[in-house]
Parts: C-alpha cells; sequence; structure tokens
C-alpha cells in the first residue's frame, strides 16, 4: 500500500501574514495521512520553521541545475535547504505557461531526487484532449517521458490532474477517475514492477473540496491529493485531510 497524503499547493499565493493560516492547518494534522504544503519559494523557509515538522512543507518547481546563472530560477537544492522536503514538478500551469515539456519534468525530477526531495510529478489531459478520446494515451505518455531513467520510487509521487478540472469546480466522474488512476498505476507496474509501483502514491488534483473529497478517496489507486483553492483555508483544507485520514 502506498503512504497516504494530502497535499496542497498554494501555487502564487501567500504573504507572511497567511502564516497563521498554515499554523492551523498544522493543527488539523494526526495520524491516519501524511500533510504537505507546497508553497511559493519566498515562504518555503518561513514555512518550515512554522511547521517545525508537523506538516512536511514543498517548492513548486525547480531548476534543473543545482546552482548558475540562471536568474530568477529556484534550484533543488534550494529548496532542500530552506526546509522542504518535496517539489511539484511538470504542473499543467509550469507545462502551459512555461513551455515545460516531458524532457524538462523529467530533468527537474531528476535533479529534485538528487538534492533529497521527493518529486511529486504532474501528469493531465486538456479537455479537447479528454473529448478526443485521447485521455489515456496523453496520460500514459507524459508518466513514461516524465519520470527519469533511474529514478528512486520510494521518493516520487504521481499527480493526476486534469486541466480541465483545475479551478474550474468541475471534476471527471468517479470511474473516470479510477480509471486513470488504475492505468497510471499499470503503467508504473509494467515499468518497475508491481510491487514498487504499488508503493508510489497516486494523488488526485483538481477542484478537490470538503464536499468531494470522501468519494474520491474511496477510490481504488487513489491515495490522496494535490489541493489548490481549497488548501488555503485551513478550515477547509483540514476537512480534505480528515477524509483522507478515515477513508
Ligand atoms: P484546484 O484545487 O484549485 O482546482 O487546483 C488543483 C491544482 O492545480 C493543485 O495543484
Amino acid at each position: 500500500m502506498a503512504r497516504r497524503l494530502a497535499a496542497g499547493n498554494w501555487k502564487m499565493h501567500g504573504l507572511g501574514a497567511d502564516l497563521a493560516e498554515l499554523e492551523a492547518i498544522c493543527g488539523a494534522a494526526g495520524q491516519g495521512c501524511e500533510v504537505l504544503l507546497c508553497l511559493p519559494a519566498t515562504l518555503v523557509h518561513r514555512g518550515a520553521s512554522t511547521a517545525a515538522g508537523r506538516i512536511a512543507i514543498g517548492g513548486q518547481d525547480c531548476h534543473v541545475m543545482p546552482q548558475g546563472a540562471h536568474t530568477g530560477d529556484v534550484s533543488a537544492a534550494m529548496l532542500a535547504d530552506a526546509g522542504a522536503s518535496h517539489v511539484i514538478l511538470g504542473h499543467s500551469e509550469r507545462r502551459a505557461d512555461h513551455g515545460e515539456t516531458d524532457d524538462i519534468v523529467a530533468a527537474k525530477a531528476q535533479a529534485a531526487q538528487l538534492a533529497g526531495l521527493i518529486a511529486i510529478v504532474c501528469v493531465g489531459e486538456t479537455l479537447e484532449e479528454r473529448d478526443a478520446g485521447r485521455t489515456l494515451e496523453v496520460v500514459g505518455g507524459q508518466l513514461a517521458a516524465s519520470i527519469p531513467e533511474g529514478v528512486d520510487l520510494a521518493r516520487l509521487v504521481v499527480a493526476y490532474e486534469p486541466v480541465w478540472a483545475i479551478g474550474t469546480g468541475r471534476t471527471p466522474t468517479e470511474s473516470q477517475i479510477a480509471e486513470v488512476h488504475a492505468a497510471l498505476r499499470e503503467g508504473l507496474a509494467m515499468r518497475f514492477g508491481a510491487v514498487p509501483a504499488g508503493q508510489v502514491p497516486l494523488l488526485y488534483g483538481g477542484s478537490v473540496k470538503p464536499g468531494n473529497a470522501a468519494a474520491i478517496f474511496a477510490l481504488p489507486d487513489v491515495d490522496g491529493a494535490l489541493v489548490g483553492g481549497a488548501s488555503l483555508k485551513a478550515a477547509d483544507f483540514a476537512a480534505i485531510i480528515a477524509a483522507l485520514a478515515a477513508a
């Protein structure tokens, strides 16, 4: 069984004053699942200090190089140094806004693991791709190409985030989520073997809210969630954490 993980992604939200919300989220963490908040780079150090080990803190992207002349970028080693244990890679917003390809995501995942971080590799289809019946092909292709050779599966998490479900209030049906998660597990099993593949947490992301979390967490091969908007409010994220812990 994979570990269960309730992961929040604050995206480009969060100032020092919002650490009060993080403090409240720490209070909601308990037995039953791991809790992670992926903060903007400017808050990683303060967030890790505030959390003091009660929840894990992550970044939202890293450069492929450990250091160098890359103005404005942040390396995996820098995130780790600031107190992060995880980093989100290949989020659809990075793929769309910054032209990140599967090859770049794979290189970033390798860099993240070299720095000791757990890499959360994101995959997901657009609405156009789903409507064309290409979901499994697209997601399977992203999975295969975004996970580097020599990956350490013990430090890998995969997140399925349909692009059309992010921030829209729309979610796939339960059978659509289950179908993709089964395909992801199968894709990992074909490449790495069933037992190691079974230990990689598979997260669902896209409009996860307190009201739909329990039904999503009851699905096979769903080991947790990557939560955007609902992770900004401690009360909402606490309800999602509780639903996962009870699943
Ligand atoms: P929402 O939960 O706001 O739909 O965002 C999902 C997401 O992109 C998490 O990475």
